[in-house]
């Protein structure tokens, strides 16, 4: 006898909800042998259910309100994949209220309220997969919940923006301008609907939030973190950075320090030699460092279509096959242990590489050097291009690389050096991942 579909409450028909239609039903035979049923989406919810979209099931009529789901006491799964945070949230709730299970893409929304969501899901008995919300296709939630539990995790390094890393990628290897790069990314589905999020390191600050969570069972706030973005950041600085051995990559990192959360995402150079410095494109990473397994490192797809929507089917399957209900509650358990301090920003310890555009006179680099000296910064290289003698606008881009110092000692001089009459625009400073 055929068993009875799986039926699916889908919200959100968008890039990635469309890649899970897709997948759904070019796979439906493989999906059906794993899940031990058929999966079918039988509910689509969309803001606007009469504009034509691709891959739309068949006899499915798309509808505006949620309604239909709560309902259906055979749809037993919602698979939520809207962006946004209040109206995701409302959803979730009403949902879960209604005895149903849930799978999210969802990370700012997690980020927000995902400890709640947990709990609440949990005293319910019912779960959350959201394997798709942290790096796309890379199973990172399965390592940090399942795979590697047997250890205490002391760091996690990782590429988590797929945007920003494509961007990286095609400034340095097309010489494009950031706008351009930025532009195909939108075009190829890699960005967020805002893509300042992308670009300004609140994405990948939400996922290594959530990772953190996970990790180290320590809610943080983006504001216990080191946040800066890529969008200041010109092609001449990937150059320059090339030229003295490095890449630049957005780098999101979780490290216990004696027992306090150093947390950081920001623009870094690494050496071209790192694993890290070699993933280009909208490829992610996430180095896991174990206290037995020691480092673990997990690459591939973090954004885009068809990789993030593989990782939705996935919990899908999850739950059809039971493994949801035999894992979710554990990750209440492993995160319940005491929290860990943040540590706060201005202590966090680095080399650092400056670039500053100053007026190309006598006397400006004694002058910049000085407020440097003055904050204990030690510089370890000075770089000028020879600029030619009828330099038209008169000034002169400087980079500077220090060795170790501290982010709260190079705050207050950046202060300063921005200050000074002969520095114009904002100073870029980045720091070296050693
Ligand atoms: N916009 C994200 C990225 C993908 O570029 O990585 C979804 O998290």
């Amino acid at each position: 006898m055929a068993s009875s579909p799986l039926n699916i409450g889908l919200v959100g028909f968008g890039t990635v909800g469309s890649g899970v239609a897709r997948i759904l039903n070019e796979s439906a035979e493989l999906i059906a042998a794993r899940a031990g049923q058929p999966v079918q989406i039988r509910h689509i919810v969309i803001r606007d259910p009469g504009r034509a979209r691709d891959h739309l099931p068949a006899g499915v009529t798309p509808s505006d309100s949620i309604d239909g789901i709560l309902a259906d006491s055979e749809t037993s799964l919602v698979v939520q994949l809207i962006g946004g945070t209040d109206t995701a949230y409302d959803y979730i709730q009403k949902f879960l209220a209604a005895g149903k299970d849930i799978v999210t893409a969802n990370k700012a929304l997690l980020y927000e309220y995902g400890v709640d969501l947990f709990r609440q899901a949990a005293a319910d008995g019912r779960t959350i997969g959201f394997e798709a919300a942290v790096a796309g296709g890379i199973p990172i939630i399965n390592v940090v919940n399942q795979a590697l539990t047997g250890n205490r995790i002391n760091a996690l390094e990782a590429i988590l923006n797929g945007t920003s890393n494509f961007i990286l990628t095609e400034m340095l290897d097309r010489q494009q301008s950031y706008e351009n790069a930025l532009a195909q990314a939108q075009e190829l589905g890699y960005a967020e609907a805002d893509p300042a999020m992308d670009v300004d390191g609140t994405d990948a600050a939400q996922k290594l939030a959530i990772l953190t969570w996970l990790a180290f069972g320590t809610e943080v706030s983006l504001t216990d973190c080191v946040q800066r973005g890529i969008d200041n950041l010109q092609l001449t600085d990937l150059q320059v950075a090339g030229e003295l051995g490095y890449k630049i990559k957005l780098l999101a990192t979780a490290r216990v320090n004696e027992d306090r959360l150093e947390l950081s995402v920001q623009p870094t150079l690494l050496r071209v030699d790192r694993t890290i410095a070699q993933i280009d494109g909208p490829d992610n990473i996430i180095a896991v460092y174990g206290d037995f397994v020691g480092k673990t490192t997990y690459s591939g797809a973090g954004a885009g279509q068809l990789p993030t929507a593989s990782a939705v089917v996935a919990d899908i399957l999850d739950y059809a096959t039971g493994r949801a209900a035999a894992t979710f509650p554990s990750i209440l358990r492993s995160t319940a242990g005491p929290s860990l301090q943040v540590q706060p920003p201005e202590e966090l310890s680095r080399r650092y590489y400056l670039r500053l555009t100053v007026e190309d006179r006598p006397h400006v680099l004694a002058d910049i050097t000085d407020v440097l000296g003055r904050h204990e910064i030690s510089i370890s290289l000075v770089r000028q291009d020879e600029t030619p003698e009828e330099n038209d606008d008169g000034l002169a881009s400087l980079v500077i690389m220090t060795h170790r110092t501290t982010e709260g000692k190079l705050r207050a001089a950046d202060m300063e050096l921005n200050q000074l009459p002969a520095v114009h625009g904002a100073c870029i400073r980045l720091p070296v991942a050693d």
